[in-house]
């Protein structure tokens, strides 16, 4: 995989696929631009060379329908502001009117592409979609990270049809933390695995057994392993189908002398509602018609300690319901543990970034991954398509 320091740029048109995936409010407002700031240093490395920018995203899931609500126009101001340049909006993403756009675009002028999912052959990978977009450029880019476990038209398919492909400086970044965090990391090697559904978290956790010291588990998913333990859980969320394997899997993580850390105490209440009366039980205690929604403050104690001699953390998923205020303390708690270890910690998928941000710590965590899905596929150790594409992980400098 080329980095993109290694291309000649100069006067060449050059596509760059980002995600610009961000969320908004009601009104269109972009409501955290992190995902669009974090690709700066890729788009104005393209503009300091002189190069013709033009960029690429997806926005949601309109599957393969023009969604007005879902343009990208909202992101074409907002890189705007932070460019402090034009950034006109293209008409679409593929198509004659797109290319005369492009044929008229001098060096150092940016132009963003409209939502790439309005085509249905971007998600189905199409080749005939990807030759659209490739008929716009001479050189490739891939610095969209987090859809880069997609097999996607501007992901997989245009690589293969174009000889100058490289990756970008943020694609380079979260490879590299992660293969520091995962490959060859300072020990003990700490995991805090949280969120609502163990089912979705099972591959990683087992991929995860042959190389981390602890596991510390936390959310509703906590609730699947301590059922297989026997505990009575009122209503709580449980994966019924899946206690069993849990329990397995518990065991063979203690077997192999992992240290594997449960919630001890909860926050409880009758209905997930965030005005509901709660009280703090301990795990053993959850009275019939409540349900566990947030780790407890002897838990949050617990798990501090456990993070004490860390020196690489991997966090993904939250602890608690941590949208409601009532149920949020315990991963607003776990944000200050990992702040404030000594370790290379290292953040990303299942919202706990949302959890990182909201909490104004995120300059004492070493790094926040910006991907979702993408991150919790590197956690189950599959290669990601989008960097397949490419040729691979290794690079070329
Ligand atoms: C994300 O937000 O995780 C990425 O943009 C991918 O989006 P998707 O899950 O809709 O493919």
């Amino acid at each position: 995989m080329k980095n993109i320091k290694s291309m000649n740029l100069e006067g060449k048109r050059v596509l760059v696929r980002v995600d610009f995936n961000v969320p908004l409010d009601d009104q269109q407002n972009i409501t955290d631009d992190t995902r669009i700031r974090e690709v700066l240093p890729t788009l104005k490395y393209v503009l300091d060379h002189r190069g013709r920018l033009i960029v690429m995203s997806h926005m949601g899931r309109p599957k393969g329908k023009v969604v007005e609500k879902l343009s990208l126009k909202p992101v074409a101001m907002r890189l705007a502001r932070l460019l402090q340049q034009d950034v006109p909006l293209a008409p679409d993403s593929i198509g004659p009117e797109v290319e005369s756009r492009v044929a008229e675009m001098k060096k150092g002028d940016v132009l963003l592409l409209e939502n790439l999912r309005f085509h249905e052959g971007e998600e189905k990978n199409d080749a005939e979609f990807a030759s659209g977009l490739a008929a716009l450029c001479d050189v490739y880019i891939n610095d969209a990270f987090a859809v880069s476990h997609r097999e996607h038209a501007s992901v997989c398919a245009i690589a293969a049809q174009k000889q100058e492909t490289a990756a970008g400086f943020l694609l380079i970044k979260e490879l590299k933390y992660f293969q520091e965090a995962m490959e060859n990391p300072r020990r003990p090697l700490v995991a805090i695995v949280g969120g609502a559904k163990v089912s979705g978290k099972f591959s990683a956790l087992e991929n995860m057994l042959a190389r981390v010291n602890k596991f510390i588990i936390g959310g509703a998913m906590a609730n699947t392993f301590l059922k297989s333990m026997g505990y009575n859980l009122g209503k709580s969320m449980v994966e019924d189908d899946l206690v069993e394997a849990a329990g397995r899997l518990r065991q063979r993580a203690i077997e192999e002398g992992i240290k594997f850390y449960l919630p001890v105490d909860a926050v409880v209440a009758q209905e997930l509602d965030p005005k509901a009366e709660t009280k703090i039980v301990p795990f053993q205690e959850i009275p019939d018609g409540w349900m566990a929604l947030d780790i407890g403050p002897a838990t949050s104690t617990l798990f501090d300690e456990a993070l004490y001699n860390a020196k690489t953390i991997v966090w993904n998923g939250p602890m608690g319901v941590f949208e409601m205020d009532a149920y949020s303390r315990g991963t607003l708690s776990m944000v200050y543990s990992v702040a404030d270890s000594y370790a290379l910690s290292i953040v990303g998928g299942g919202d706990t970034d949302v959890a990182v941000h909201s909490s104004g710590q995120k300059d004492r965590i070493s790094y926040i991954s910006t991907g979702g899905g993408a991150f919790l596929r590197l956690l189950e150790g599959k290669p990601l398509p989008g960097v397949e594409a490419l040729g691979g992980p290794v690079f070329e400098e």
